[in-house]
């Protein structure tokens, strides 16, 4: 099994999507241009999204078409084919379609039934299949819901299997509201290791309860390399309250060299990053490590 955790840098997106204070699409090409000096492999920049919906994303098009090209892919999330299309046009290297596992949060969240949801999914993977764009599936309140309560595992792992059959790049379990436990993170990712090979498949977690890293932990454990999270920790989803930030970059960056993991994350350029967003957002930033990696970032190996 691989040592190599690769990370998926959400901050431009889950970050900033829900927040109060203006934000200009200068101060975001800004973040992502810090975001790639960490030499992150994946950096969602953004999403394509009704701008009624999210005002926040407004402009991402623009923003795509500004971005230098290097060795960071580009991802966005899309919650339908306008949206995939609106992506390809600009080139994005990865493309994240987002359904959520229960019937009032796609409700919420994208104006569509559960049903409907899974349909306009399966058409956008089975397209992206045969357009062969890269594309990730992700299963939003995966272990519970803010309308609906818990959702049970059986009912995710039978959505995956069903995501699964038009071969998306990779399927993500995304605890939006940050209310997983370990014990139930492992269960869920072991076996949906065991139906489709952890190759294909990501976590996506919040801290809402201080159990982020555990679940971190809990994944990587059960054998799943690929993981979202957010510079300084910054996140959230304007449609599920109560969702809190993801989880911190810097801390998974240090859980996993700590544990023998490499992540090819530099720690130096990611605290500049967080340092970015304390003055987008105009209060201190910072995951739960940022104090202590601020004066011991030269112990970690990368
Ligand atoms: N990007 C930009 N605009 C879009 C769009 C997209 N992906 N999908 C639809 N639109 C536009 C339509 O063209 C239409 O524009 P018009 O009024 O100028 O004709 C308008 O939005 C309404 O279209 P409709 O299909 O009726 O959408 P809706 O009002 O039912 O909203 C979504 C559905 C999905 C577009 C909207 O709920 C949304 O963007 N949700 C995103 C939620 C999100 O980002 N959550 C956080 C991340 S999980
Ligand atoms: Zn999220």
């Amino acid at each position: 099994m691989s040592d190599f955790v690769s990370i998926k840098e959400v901050a431009a997106r889950d970050g900033l999507q829900a927040q109060s204070v203006e934000i200009t699409l200068e101060q975001r090409r800004r973040l992502i241009e810090a975001l790639i000096e960490t030499n992150v492999p994946e950096l969602e920049i953004g999403s394509f999204v009704s701008p009624t919906a999210v005002p926040q994303m407004a402009g991402t098009d623009i923003l795509a078409r500004t971005l230098p090209h290097g060795h960071t892919k580009y991802s966005a999330l899309v919650p339908n084919m306008k949206g995939y299309e609106l992506a390809r046009r600009e080139g994005i290297d990865q493309i994240a379609i987002v359904l959520s596992a229960t019937e009032q949060m796609n409700q919420n969240n994208i104006r569509k039934s559960l049903a409907d949801t899974f349909a306009m999914a399966g058409d956008v993977l089975a397209r992206a299949r045969d357009e062969r764009v890269e594309i990730h599936a992700y299963i939003a309140v995966a272990f519970e819901c803010p309308y609906e309560g818990k959702v049970s595992p059986s009912f995710v792992i039978d959505r995956a299997a069903e995501l699964m059959s038009n071969e998306p790049g990779r399927l993500v379990i995304a605890d939006t509201i940050g209310a997983a436990n370990p014990r139930e993170v492992k269960s869920m990712m072991a076996e949906l290791i065991t139906q489709h090979g952890a190759y294909r498949l990501g976590c996506h977690f919040h801290d809402t309860r201080a159990m982020g890293l555990a679940n971190v932990f809990a994944a990587l454990d059960a054998g799943i390399r690929h993981f979202d999270s957010s510079a300084g920790g910054l996140g959230g989803c304007p449609f599920a309250p109560g969702a809190r930030g993801n989880v911190a970059t810097e801390d998974v960056v240090l859980l996993c060299e700590s544990a023998g993991f490499s992540t090819g994350i530099n720690v130096k350029a990611l605290l500049a990053s967080v340092e970015c967003l304390t003055q987008i957002i105009g209060l201190p930033q910072g995951g739960r490590s940022h104090s202590w990696l601020s004066d011991n970032w030269r112990k970690i190996a990368n």
